[in-house]
């Protein structure tokens, strides 16, 4: 135990294959313990084990559930923060640097948090800043909290994380969330996935495995793929237009009533949201949608990471 909270001391979280198995076990082990579902909130004794220390955010990129859901997680265990969310009310828009603003603010917290659109940007923050830094989102390539509390989520549903059939739907080339998932799901036993996207947004050659299987189709025929997978998680999410380079034929797709029917009884339906018109409001109340559950989980993943970095357990 105690060793493990120390991998964690001092650590930046930049990418998701930088943690071993065991590792995401441990912090997910952790984040229970501020969890209501699992601890009563009586129970709960940790509001101040962060407090003195600050969180700096630097969100380039606009953020609800990121920024908001960190900003909680700090306050809720004793820590203050401080940041911006907007270009426009700091010094980069007069023309600084990226390497002088993370210098300036890390010499003010204690731990940085970064949402950059550019792949690669968290690294670059981490070699300048000698403080913790904190991936959330580098452009297209890796969102490694958002896996973490979709870890969480999975884990609090099945009770394992192994063997599962996921379903990425949607644009899985462009769409961060799904690309670190499916690094984290990696290092699980038995797991596969599948990415059912328009021809042209698979995955890259990196992902190419026995385990990731790229299903290349219209979407019109989406819940009949489904049906032929029966998958325990179909993970949705965004088209992400703003990432993609090339340009690529408009598509959309629609999750409703129907396609939740034609789902395993035990199945779920996760998505890292922003919805924009792929899930339609009347599958929210199906028991299967989980989305808004799995938002909630991010703030008590983020809460033990927090403290986990700044070596407070
Ligand atoms: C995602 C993100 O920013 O990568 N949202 C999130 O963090 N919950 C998904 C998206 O942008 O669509």
């Amino acid at each position: 135990m105690v060793k493990l909270s120390k991998a964690f001391e001092g650590r930046d979280i930049i990418d998701i294959n930088d943690f071993s198995k065991e590792e995401l076990l441990f912090l997910l082990k952790i984040a229970r313990k501020f969890d209501p579902d699992f601890l009563k909130r009586s129970k709960r004794s940790n509001y101040t084990i962060a407090q003195g220390e600050i969180a700096a955010h630097l969100f380039f990129e606009p953020s609800t559930r990121t920024e908001q859901s960190f900003r909680s997680a700090a306050q809720k265990i004793g820590m203050g923060v401080i940041g911006f969310n907007d270009l426009n009310v700091t010094s980069m828009h007069k023309g600084e640097t990226f390497n002088d603003t993370i210098r300036i603010m890390e010499s003010y917290a204690n731990v940085l948090i970064i949402r950059h659109p550019e792949v690669g940007s968290a690294k670059r923050a981490a070699d300048i800043a000698e403080i913790p830094v904190i991936n959330a989102g580098d452009g297209p390539n890796q969102h490694p909290t958002q896996t973490l509390l979709d870890l969480y989520t999975i884990q609090k549903v099945f009770q394992r994380l192994e063997g599962l059939k996921v379903a990425f739907v949607g644009d899985p080339k462009h769409y961060r969330t799904m690309r670190s998932l499916a690094v984290a799901l990696f290092k699980f036993a038995k797991n596969k996935i599948f990415g059912i996207s328009p021809a042209g947004l698979e995955m890259d050659n990196q992902f190419k495995s026995e385990s990731y299987n790229d299903l290349a189709i219209n979407m019109k025929d989406l819940d009949k793929t489904l049906e032929q997978i029966k998958p325990d998680v179909v993970y949705a999410g965004r088209i992400p237009k703003e990432y993609m380079k090339k340009k690529v034929k408009e598509f959309s797709y629609l999750i409703n009533k129907a396609t939740m029917d034609i789902l395993p009884k035990h199945s779920i339906l996760m998505h890292p949201l922003p919805r924009v018109d792929e899930m339609d409001p009347e599958v929210d109340s199906n028991p299967k949608a989980i989305y808004f559950k799995q938002a909630r989980n991010g703030m008590y993943i983020r809460e033990a990471l927090l403290a986990l970095v700044l070596g407070r357990i």
